[in-house]
């Protein structure tokens, strides 16, 4: 039994290893290299791939994995928007994701950049640094001063939603599929309108599919409050990179944090600090004050590393072995 896995960075080759130890009779070999049309024949051989990438899974990367006759696909990762999933059904691809890896990891995320939006820490460092030790002007908001909105109640939504109640915060919530507890808890507005009117602060944690796409753009920034937060940590497409700049320029938006942005695949998890950064709209939104971004780093922690190989490996031990794990897609 062979497993191949894919864009393995140099963090996770200790889990990948460990879970070898702990199945002894599989094969496991890896690359760093994505998976694409180019890097599908390293897979020759193997029983089911693993992979973890932005770039898509088109008819291409499965057309050419089918016919080195592997059809088995788990990805380390929860997000399946970019995989062809017409393609995958033709093709008869088994798949699976892992949906809860560590909500914890990008909740928190999500909820310190709001902290550190409230509290202006990005100039108050600035100052600093440069020893300019005063107080005035970066004078901060308290979280629990806010009425924070909550946008998808899923696994991660719910998380950030108990750690805003630990900051005291009114939270309210909007998801197209309610929460029974959270519903029991009074949490949810029922339009993403009422939403936008009351929220002080905005966390957005719904998936990046189509129905999502430009969730924040020029329209629903007009329904919220003048001088709103954006917090997003779930994926780039649902802002509207233009209409957040414009609302930023107006002082709509006072602050935005963004872990995900539209333009990210091939920008992300490159160093570009010898080079010009070739996205003027992002090299801008760093330069400001009010604004926060990392380089997609909300799921980055030992723990959630450790969850995505291991989770990930054993589903494709599964397929491999013809069974179905807990965590294959139904599609
Ligand atoms: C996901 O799990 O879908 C993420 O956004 C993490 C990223 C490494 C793709």
């Amino acid at each position: 039994m062979k497993v191949f896995a894919y864009g393995i960075r140099d963090d996770e080759v200790p889990a990948l290893k460990s879970w070898q130890e702990e199945n002894p009779t599989v094969e496991v070999d890896y690359t760093n290299e994505v998976l694409t049309a180019d890097t599908v024949a390293l897979a020759k051989g193997a029983n089911s791939v693993v992979t973890l990438q932005l770039d898509p899974y088109g008819a291409d990367v499965l057309e050419g994995l089918a016919d080195l006759g592997i059809k088995n696909l788990s990805l380390r990762n929860v997000g399946t928007e970019t995989i062809d999933f017409e393609a995958a059904k033709r093709l008869g691809f088994n798949l699976s994701n892992v949906p809860v890896y560590s909500p914890n990891a990008i909740a928190e995320h999500a909820m310190i950049q709001l902290s550190r939006l409230l509290r202006r820490t990005k100039p108050m460092d600035a100052k600093v640094a440069k020893h300019d030790l005063r107080w005035a002007p970066t004078i901060g908001r308290e979280v629990r001063m806010q009425t924070v909105g909550v946008i998808g109640t899923g696994n991660i939504g719910r998380k950030a939603i108990n750690i805003l109640k630990g900051f005291g915060a009114k939270v309210i919530a909007y998801d197209k599929f309610p929460n029974k507890e959270l519903q029991e808890e009074g949490l949810y507005v029922d339009t993403l309108d009422e939403l936008f009117a009351q929220a002080d602060a905005i966390s957005l944690h719904v998936p990046g599919v189509p129905e999502n796409v430009h969730l924040v753009n020029e329209e629903s920034l007009a329904k919220m409050k003048d001088g709103v937060v954006i917090v997003n940590t779930s994926r780039g497409n649902l802002i509207d990179t233009d209409a957040a700049i414009a609302a930023l320029d107006s002082g709509k938006i006072s602050d935005l944090a963004l872990d995900v942005y539209e333009g990210e695949v091939g920008i992300f998890e490159h160093d570009w600090s010898h080079e010009k950064l070739p996205d003027e709209k992002l090299a801008d939104l760093i330069a400001r004050d009010n604004v926060l971004i990392t380089p997609h780093v909300a799921f980055y922690t030992t723990k959630a590393i450790h969850e995505m190989v291991y989770q990930s490996m054993s589903a494709a031990l599964a397929f491999a072995n013809g069974q179905t794990p807990d965590n294959a897609l139904e599609y």
